[in-house]
């Protein structure tokens, strides 16, 4: 079942320099490639429309602010589950709770700044990549 997903290499993981070891463990999955890709600092309200259903919890706040505080990669890529398949990568939310071996359990230790966002649905994807490649078709 052929898909596509919205991932963010956050500003933590631009910062530490990391975007090639995320890049090349998505690029080394079978059947998957990436279809758009762009490095930018991300306005507040890109975020705020991204982070919607976050709205009013007590991290969101902290979250925008992070998340604009420097610039992120994002990708859209396709290929078999890659949904489920990049937050497989991905690791939980938590990255103190994510194995070693995920991108999270690897290089994380914050739970605000995890590295990384991939969509969690066919629908998340479909209404996130509008907000980032409002162009793709
Ligand atoms: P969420 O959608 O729950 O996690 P995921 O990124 O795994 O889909 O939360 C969105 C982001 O908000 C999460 O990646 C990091 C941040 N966050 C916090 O800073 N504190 C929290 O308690 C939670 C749940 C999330
Ligand atoms: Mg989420």
């Amino acid at each position: 079942m052929s898909q596509r997903t919205l991932v963010l290499l956050k500003p933590d993981a631009v910062r530490r320099g990391l975007i090639g070891e995320i890049v090349g463990r998505i690029e080394s999955k079978a059947d998957w490639r990436i279809t758009a890709m762009e490095l930018r600092t991300l306005d507040r309200s890109t975020l705020e429309q991204h982070y919607a259903e976050h709205q009013g919890r007590p991290f969101y706040e902290p979250l925008v602010e992070f998340m604009a505080s420097g610039p992120s990669v994002a990708l859209v890529v396709e290929g078999e589950r890659v949904i489920e398949g990049v937050r497989t990568l991905a690791g939980p939310t938590d990255p103190i709770q994510a194995a070693p071996g995920t991108i999270r359990g690897d290089y994380g230790t914050i739970v605000r700044e995890n590295l990384i966002h991939a969509s969690d649905s066919a629908e998340s994807a479909e209404r996130e990549m509008k907000i980032f490649f409002p162009g793709l078709v």
